[in-house]
């Protein structure tokens, strides 16, 4: 029998990895995706483009123009589907844009994953359920570490935080933002559905998740609209910490490998943390010397003296748990070639 995997948000960055990493498995991917990042982003959010590579490229692929936040269309649809496994990845995925859309940021986020946990308990609770959270769950926390400022990028002081920030590092008593909240709730509702119905779930707290097929956008998808800015020469704004502000990035198919992985040998209620780890750590200044070297380019930005509410100074993710539970996933794509995927890209793209 072919296995078949539900994938939400699957015209996005990594909605679109999974389905193409599983259809070329073989299996039969179904695709949960209304374009609403159009709706949240406007005409440079729009992923229709990347809806139509799919079904260009693959004939295993269905696509459902469902909405996660209809619970009843979605517990029909996984009720005629039993998928073998379920990636959910649908989000208003924007720190920024949540406290202009309360209601869609929540409604989405949470309770969409509500509805996706509930079908899945319904009609297929032993498959794997993937969860994409973030590593805004940990709020501002993160801050209070002590820091050092080299040339051109925050480190951590504090030498327990070498790694990263681990998964036990604490959730609460800091600033999340609306969308770091909805996904706080999602988080610990996907982790509740692994310990109170044993069901095989995972949450991965994602660092920057990038790659060549992100609709990036200002409020969304760093690397992304870092590169496009360049290419079009348009003034990129950097919002405070001195442009030094560091995050660890990781190529959505290092994501889609590891969803594999924990299919194929899945556990219940899980967390890890997913970012490049300290190797693909970048702050936006050296950020701009990379995509410089690569396009020939001078980088065009503005500096706002004011950092975005709440936003890391610094965060690399701490890869040692999931290495642990997972020897053979690491990270195989590094930031450099990662850049220049993003660069040809938006070439084509263009
Ligand atoms: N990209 C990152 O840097 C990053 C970092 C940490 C966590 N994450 C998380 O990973 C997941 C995927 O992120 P991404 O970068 O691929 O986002 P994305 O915006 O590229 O993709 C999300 C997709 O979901 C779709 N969608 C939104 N609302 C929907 C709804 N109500 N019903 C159906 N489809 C809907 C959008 O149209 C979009 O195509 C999100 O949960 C996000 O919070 C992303």
């Amino acid at each position: 029998m072919v296995n078949s995997i539900l994938v939400t948000g699957s015209s996005g960055l990594i909605g679109s990895e999974v389905v193409c990493f599983f259809a070329a498995a073989g299996w039969h991917v179904h695709g949960i995706d209304n374009n609403m990042r159009a709706d949240f982003f406007g005409r440079p959010g729009d992923t229709r483009w990347n809806q139509m590579r799919l079904l260009r490229e693959w004939t295993n692929f269905t696509h459902h123009e469902l909405d996660v936040r209809d619970r009843g269309s979605i517990d029909q649809l996984i009720n005629q589907v039993r998928p073998s496994a379920i990636v959910h990845c649908a989000a208003q995925p924007s720190h920024d844009l949540a406290a202009s859309r309360p209601f869609d940021d929540f409604d989405v986020n949470a309770t969409g994953t509500l509805n996706l946990l509930e079908a899945a308990r319904r009609h297929c609770p032993e498959s794997p359920f993937v969860y994409l959270s973030t590593n805004k769950v940990y709020g501002d926390a993160p801050n209070e570490i002590e820091l050092v400022e080299l040339e051109s990028r925050w480190e951590y002081a504090d030498p327990n935080f070498t790694n990263g920030i681990p998964e036990d590092f604490r959730i609460d008593h800091s600033k999340h933002s609306l969308f770091g909240a909805s996904k706080v709730a999602a988080d610990i509702m996907v982790q509740e559905y692994g310990r109170y119905f044993g069901m095989p779930t995972c949450c991965l707290r994602g660092g920057c998740l990038t790659g060549p097929n992100h609709s990036g956008v200002e409020l969304h998808g760093f690397l992304s609209f870092l590169v496009q800015c360049n290419i079009e020469e348009r003034i990129y704004r950097v919002f405070g910490y001195k442009g030094k502000q560091v995050r660890d990035n990781i190529h959505s198919l290092d994501v889609a490998k590891f969803i594999h992985c924990f299919i194929a040998a899945p556990r219940s209620a899980e967390v890890y943390n997913i970012g490049g780890g300290r190797s693909n750590s970048i702050s936006i200044l050296e950020a701009f010397k990379v995509v410089t070297d690569i396009s020939g380019k001078p980088m065009r930005y503005e500096y706002v003296d004011a950092p975005r509410n709440g936003d890391h100074i610094c965060y690399i993710s701490d890869l040692t748990k999931i290495r642990t539970h997972y020897p053979n996933w690491g990270i195989t794509q590094n930031l450099r070639s990662t850049l220049m995927e993003i660069y040809e890209a938006w070439g084509r793209r263009a």
